[in-house]
Formats: C-alpha cells, structure tokens, sequence
C-alpha cells in the first residue's frame, strides 16, 4: 500500500494589473485619485508624458496629493507644500516619511495600467 502526500498550496495574487482607463481623462501635468483594491492611489500624468502611481494621501496630514502641483518629476502637497520625488517616492527638502510607490504603465491604446 502506498501513501500519497499531496502539498497544498495557496495561491496568492502577486501580480495584479488594473485598468484604470484612458489617461486622457487626466489632464497633462494633473492627478486623478483612484481607489483600487481598497487603496487610495494618485496617478500622475505629467506634462513631458511620464506617468507616476503614489499613495493618494500625504504621509504628513493626509493632504490629497493628487490635487498637488506637479513639475520636474514632484508633486507639492496643497496642505503644506511638502515636496516629493513621484518616481521615487522620496521626500525632498523635510524629514516626512516617503510615499509608497506603483508600478503603472501606459498600454497600446493609452489606457492606464496600474500594478500592486
Ligand atoms: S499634509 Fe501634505 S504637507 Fe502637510
């Protein structure tokens, strides 16, 4: 008699891509908010084409950085104007903990895709 050892193995998601629709509905050099898998997540499309996924609210206060101003690869916070490197998350110039980052592209027919 022989006796079999079956492994069971959960599968669990890491490489979920959303679509998030058609990039023009951000204006260039503005942020959308979207809330996606229950996070809230700023998608940036910048003026010279690069487009950038952070952490909707700002490690500060919670400031909506999607309503930010946007210039060289940052997003100044509107509360108050903390800056942050948006392809690195970085914060430039204080001491506030950096912005978690995504992975987002733009597909063949410009429709965003994000990826947690
Ligand atoms: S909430 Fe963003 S800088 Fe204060």
């Amino acid at each position: 008699m022989s006796t079999t050892t079956t492994t069971t193995t959960k599968l669990v998601p890491t490489d979920l891509h959303f679509n998030l629709g058609a990039l023009a509905r951000i204006p260039p050099g503005e942020g959308k908010e979207f809330e996606i898998a229950g996070e809230l997540i700023a998608v940036f499309r910048l003026r010279d084409g690069r487009v950038y996924a952070v952490q909707a609210k700002c490690p500060h206060r919670e400031g909506a950085l999607a309503d930010g101003i946007t210039g060289g690869g940052t997003v100044v916070c509107p509360m108050h104007s903390f800056k942050f490197d948006l392809a690195t998350g970085a914060p430039l110039g204080h001491d506030c903990a950096a912005l978690r980052t995504y992975a987002v592209s733009v597909n063949a027919v410009g429709e965003i895709i994000l990826q947690l």
